[in-house]
């Protein structure tokens, strides 16, 4: 018996399965031809992927989802996904949605890239006021027109606004307001966006990704507010100066990713004391977080050492860390042209992280400057339960490579249980 002979065996709802797995709509229509058996059965997959990627030539692609849908006979979708990166009428939209009412679908996923079309797309209307189904939307380099009508997304869980403009600073806050069950949002604010104040008050948020694009002028009054006190994941990006305001703390934050030249970052430090895994790049060590306030649960650190103050900023961080377990520094970003160099003060007395639980270092692009020997020499002195020592030299040149080595290992001397990997 031939391979396809013994898949054709199986029953339909495992085939079905398979075909669910295909990467979208077209894949699956062109099963029909592998058997007899396979003929009809593409017409009742229950996740239906349509990408315009797929069939190059405008007008094909929306007939063959007008089509699809006629045809389409599972009576139940698990997921129905569109991801369109053309300009549409939004008749051929409105059409897809209709049909889709007939039929159960659990969840409808929109994905809208107008990122290369020559001009942006046009959100149409009804996608804020019909789409019951939709739990995921996706939008890139869209237009947001306010058609003064309420919105209605009473399934919407994920949501991204990436370069999305708005008519103005209000839209874009109401619009959140009528997302009564979303969990993750991601906003990018773009160049002409017309909003400069983002505003992110969404009690049922989880997961939270804010970053302000390179293409956007530097503005101190640029900003975001946030009142999520549900939030378990926070990523902050923003090179532009502005600020970040957050109305209430966030005690289940576990997991943080802050990358800001605001000069005040104290307040979204502050917010998110419950942390256990941080990433952080800052441009000040001041003014971190109030006073006396503890990262009680911080267990994994990453500091980017791209920026002159990161020697102070690590100071504070082991001081006020007491379960930090595994400590990373990595230069991310590059050095800024005229870099200053950092000065490193040993501390007058050794963070409780290094007496009792700091157990692994890894430095990435480790240069072996002067300031950087004495910070690896002082974690070897102090870190009574160092267990491995991790580093890595971007240099290529051996020789400067086997002096590194050579004063690592002098350094290590005096923590004898520690192991030292280079490369
Ligand atoms: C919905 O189903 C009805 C009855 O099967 C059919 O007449 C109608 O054309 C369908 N609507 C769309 C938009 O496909
Ligand atoms: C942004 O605001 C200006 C001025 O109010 C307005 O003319 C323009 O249409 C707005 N942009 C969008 C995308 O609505
Ligand atoms: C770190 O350890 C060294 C050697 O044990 C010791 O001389 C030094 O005082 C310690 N540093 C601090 C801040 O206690």
């Amino acid at each position: 018996m031939s391979l396809m002979d013994r898949i054709s065996d199986l029953p339909d709802t495992l085939l079905l399965r398979v075909l669910s797995l295909l990467p979208s709509a077209k894949d699956v229509v062109a099963t029909m031809v592998l058997s007899k058996r396979w003929e009809f059965l593409w017409l009742s997959v229950p996740r239906l992927v349509f990408d315009d990627q797929d069939i190059v030539e405008f007008g094909k692609f929306s007939r063959f989802v007008d089509r699809y849908l006629i045809v389409n006979d599972a009576p139940e979708i698990e997921t129905l996904h569109f991801k369109l990166s053309r300009r549409y009428a939004a008749q051929d939209i409105i059409v897809w949605m209709r049909a889709a009412n007939n039929f159960t679908v659990d969840e409808m996923i929109i994905e809208i890239d107008s990122s290369s079309c020559a001009s942006p797309v046009i959100l149409p209307k009804f996608l804020y006021t019909e789409c019951t189904m939709l739990v995921t939307l996706k939008l890139n380099s869209v237009i947001l027109a306010d058609f003064s009508s309420p919105m209605f997304f009473p399934s919407l869980k994920t949501l991204s606004l990436l370069s999305v403009r708005y008519p103005d600073e209000e839209f874009a806050s109401s619009l959140l307001s009528y997302c009564h069950v979303l969990e993750s949002l991601e906003v990018e604010k773009c160049r002409d966006d017309n909003v400069t104040l983002f505003t992110v008050r969404v009690p049922s948020l989880k997961r939270l990704v804010l970053h302000t694009s390179e293409n956007r002028d530097r503005d101190d009054s640029d900003g975001f507010v946030i009142n999520a006190p549900c939030l378990e994941y926070f990523n902050i990006i923003d090179h532009k100066g502005g600020f970040c305001v957050i109305e209430n703390d966030m005690p289940n934050v576990v997991e943080a990713y802050v990358d800001v030249t605001h000069s005040h970052p104290r307040m979204i430090l502050g917010s998110i004391t419950s942390v256990k895994r941080l990433y952080l790049c800052l441009s000040t060590s001041k003014d971190l977080y109030p006073d006396d306030t503890l990262v009680h649960r911080l267990v994994h650190l990453t500091l980017c050492t791209c920026d002159t103050e990161w020697l102070n900023l690590l100071v504070s961080m082991l001081r006020d860390s007491p379960s930090l377990r595994a400590l990373k520094l990595e230069q991310y970003h590059g050095l800024p042209a005229h870099h200053l160099r950092a000065y490193w003060n040993e501390p007058s007395s050794v963070p409780v992280c290094l007496l009792s639980s700091l157990e692994t270092l890894e430095w990435v692009n480790y240069e072996g400057t002067e300031e950087e020997k004495e910070v690896v020499g002082f974690m070897f002195r102090n870190g009574s339960c160092l267990k491995k020592v991790t580093i890595s030299s971007k240099s290529n040149d051996c020789n400067k490579k086997l002096e590194m080595i050579k004063e690592l290992t002098w350094s290590i001397r005096c923590s004898p249980t520690c192991q030292l990997a280079f490369d």
